[in-house]
């Protein structure tokens, strides 16, 4: 598969297969998320993959700091968006509702026991970052999660980012021996994606270039 195809058909997958994913295909997504650029080559991100009766038991741990805090899928910001963000938003839910409501599930419970359960993917991905370095860093962490979404999509597996549980990031540090100077900032679902369910038949829509990109000449 080409890199534009991998973009153009990639989307984030809510429902896996129980199919186990080859530790081979995982190092080779890997390999190919350590080949993104950074600054001055800091390669500053880092992945812990889990899987298997620890997967389980993170996910477990997920759902009980949940039912305690009640942490809602939301933009994380401290001042109400401005209305083209808040509609791109609700454009995306509305695409995902009636799936939800097809699957005879409600849509909040639906994405934050989902998000905490990583939507029930054979791999869970912990993305962390050394405290060490400026929020900007977090940027070339991204452009590896990204190149890791796209190794994965052309190699037929599926994800979903997950920012949700990163309120529950001292919960994760305890439970994989994460140290105090590393920032969980991002789970990631690894997997199979199951293609009869309703809530992988959907997709999400853009903007147009002119909503985003500015001329100046
Ligand atoms: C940083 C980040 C955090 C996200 N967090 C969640 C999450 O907690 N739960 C979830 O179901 N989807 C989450 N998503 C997936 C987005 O909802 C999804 O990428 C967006 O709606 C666009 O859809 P697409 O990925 O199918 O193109 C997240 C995506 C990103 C990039």
């Amino acid at each position: 598969m080409d890199v534009l195809s991998a973009m153009s058909d990639r989307q984030s997958a809510r429902a896996y297969l129980s199919k186990p994913v080859k530790r081979a295909d995982i190092e080779e997504i890997f390999n190919y998320a350590g080949q993104a650029p950074s600054a001055i080559n800091l390669q500053p991100w880092e992945y812990v993959v889990v899987y298997g009766e620890e997967k389980n038991r993170l996910v477990q741990r997920l759902k009980k700091a949940r039912a305690e805090s009640k942490v809602s899928c939301g933009p994380g910001t401290e001042n109400p968006l401005p209305d083209r963000f808040k509609n791109r938003s609700r454009q995306a839910s509305a695409a995902m509702a009636p799936k939800i409501a097809e699957m005879g599930k409600e849509f909040n419970p639906f994405v934050e026991e989902g998000s905490c359960s990583f939507y029930g993917a054979p791999i869970a991905i912990i993305v962390t970052v050394d405290r060490i370095f400026p929020k900007i860093r977090y940027l070339d962490v991204g452009l590896s999660v990204s190149y890791l979404l796209l190794a994965a999509q052309a190699k037929g597996l599926a994800t979903c980012p997950i920012g949700l549980i990163s309120a529950y990031a001292q919960d994760i540090a305890e439970a994989l021996d994460i140290p105090s100077n590393k920032e969980v900032i991002l789970g990631i679902a690894l997997g199979y994606a199951d293609p009869q369910s309703p809530i992988n038949q959907f997709k999400t829509g853009r903007e147009n270039l002119d909503a985003y990109l500015r001329w100046y000449e």
